[in-house]
């Protein structure tokens, strides 16, 4: 006897469920061959049977596909949305018919297995279905993720704005106000969401979407710094603007790129100081943010200029956003391998306290990574968990390959399977942001 038969057993008795009517003698030879089986299996404790990804395991045995009756059972798991099946070592002959006919019930959507167990009576089994997300709780899922797409280009369009506006010689930075604190806001509820709009990404107007993602991956890090709304919304704004110079350049001259590059800092100041704020913040961010604490950098100073906490926060994440999104000239790093980068550099290129706050708060596997795992699925992770080695995973392809269309979570926390590695996207031709 083993975990095999128990399986072969329940196939065989669902059949005569549908085959034979109760007096045939091969009607109670089924099931007494399948109570049989059962009986073996819980002499010690009961018998938990568990259907994960279209297989059927024992413990964290896989049973083999080929042996009798596995296919047939797996098939029915899977359409009555069974998760597992517990049989307790008192499973008789009325536990054995009201599985087979539970199992022989119509797959219809609003099929309640449980509910059609206990109505029959069967004590000694114990079914856990796979939990359905609320069609309602979707929706209000799709509706926020629209919303905030949609913020997100509000906010590009803003900022070329006001860029347009600084560089005509105005002195109005009113229009980013609102989007910095909305931003912030969906920061507070939903990091994870925010974080992943950094993924998304305009095939033109590449500074406009370096100088927004810039600003999130530096409010995750101020949020983390554990910095008071005001001082958030502050850093924000100096985050978004830390690239302003860039505006009085022409990007696509050669013959600019070097001025453009070494001049931007002290030309962003200079466009900010017009501009009357209460804070000097983003003007000192805009002049310090590619200053290196080894003296490196520029533009030049005094061996003992310290550069302000914002712009050595701000410098972090423009690095960081750099290494992710280097434009199409470089091979882009996978975020695990830029946090990587970030925390080698912290000390000498960046600040070290801060880089590894940074690393703190993106994770060992930040959102937006792609990563094969264990079982061979490969999915995106979406939300960081307590464990930094267990996040939360969509899946974008199953064990077998196929690609998932369907909203599928996978939370590392719970259950065996682990992160094997992170994948670039393009290597499997993934939008990562489309999962996002
Ligand atoms: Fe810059
Ligand atoms: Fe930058």
């Amino acid at each position: 006897m083993s975990t095999s038969e128990v399986v072969s057993g329940l196939a065989g008795a669902r059949r005569a469920i549908q085959l034979y009517p109760r007096a045939h003698p091969a009607y109670q030879e089924a099931f007494d061959s399948f109570i049989a089986a059962v009986h073996n299996e819980t002499a010690l404790g009961p018998f938990v049977l568990n259907w994960h990804q279209g297989r059927l395991y024992h413990d964290s045995v896989v049973l083999p596909e080929d042996s009798h009756g596995t296919a047939s059972i797996a098939d029915a798991f899977e359409s009555r949305g069974i998760e597992s099946l517990t049989l307790s070592p008192t499973f008789g002959q009325d536990d054995a018919v009201a599985l087979a006919e539970v199992l022989a019930l119509r797959p219809v959507p609003d099929l309640d297995v449980a509910l059609e167990l206990s109505n029959r009576q069967a004590t000694s089994v114990l079914i856990s279905v796979i939990a359905k997300v609320d069609e309602e709780e979707r929706q209000e899922r799709d509706r926020q993720r629209q919303a905030d797409r949609a913020m997100y280009h509000q906010a590009i369009m803003a900022l070329s704005r006001v860029r347009q506006l600084l560089a005509s010689g105005g002195a109005d930075l009113s229009e980013t106000g609102g989007f910095v604190s909305n931003v912030m806001e969906r920061m507070f509820a939903d990091p994870a969401a925010v974080m992943g709009l950094a993924t998304l990404r305009g095939s033109q107007d590449g500074d406009l979407y370096h100088s927004l993602n810039v600003m999130i991956y530096t409010l995750a890090l101020g949020q983390r710094l554990g910095l008071p709304d005001e001082g958030l919304v502050t850093l924000g704004l100096s985050a978004l603007m830390h690239d302003v110079g860039k505006g009085a350049f022409i990007a696509d001259d050669p013959a600019q790129a070097e001025p453009m590059r070494l001049m931007h800092p002290k030309v962003g100041a200079e466009i900010l100081q017009r501009v009357a704020m209460d804070d000097p913040a983003p003007m000192l961010v805009a002049y310090e943010h590619h200053m290196q604490p080894d003296s490196g950098g520029y533009p030049e100073r005094e061996s003992t200029y310290v550069a302000h906490p914002y712009s050595r926060m701000v410098a972090i994440a423009n690095r960081y956003d750099n290494l992710t999104n280097p434009g199409s000239a470089h091979v882009p790093l996978t975020p695990d391998r830029a946090i990587v980068r970030v925390l080698q550099e912290g000390g000498t290129v960046l600040d070290p306290f801060f880089t590894r706050l940074f690393a703190n708060a993106l994770g060992v596997f930040p959102v937006g990574c792609l990563v094969r795992l264990s079982d061979h699925s490969v999915g995106v992770v979406v939300s960081p968990g307590e464990d930094p080695l267990a996040p939360v995973v969509r899946l974008s392809f199953d064990d077998r390959g196929a690609e998932v269309t369907e909203q599928h979570d996978i939370d590392l926390a719970v259950g065996e399977v682990r992160i094997v590695e992170v994948i670039s996207p393009e290597s499997l031709n993934v939008d990562v942001s489309e999962k996002l």
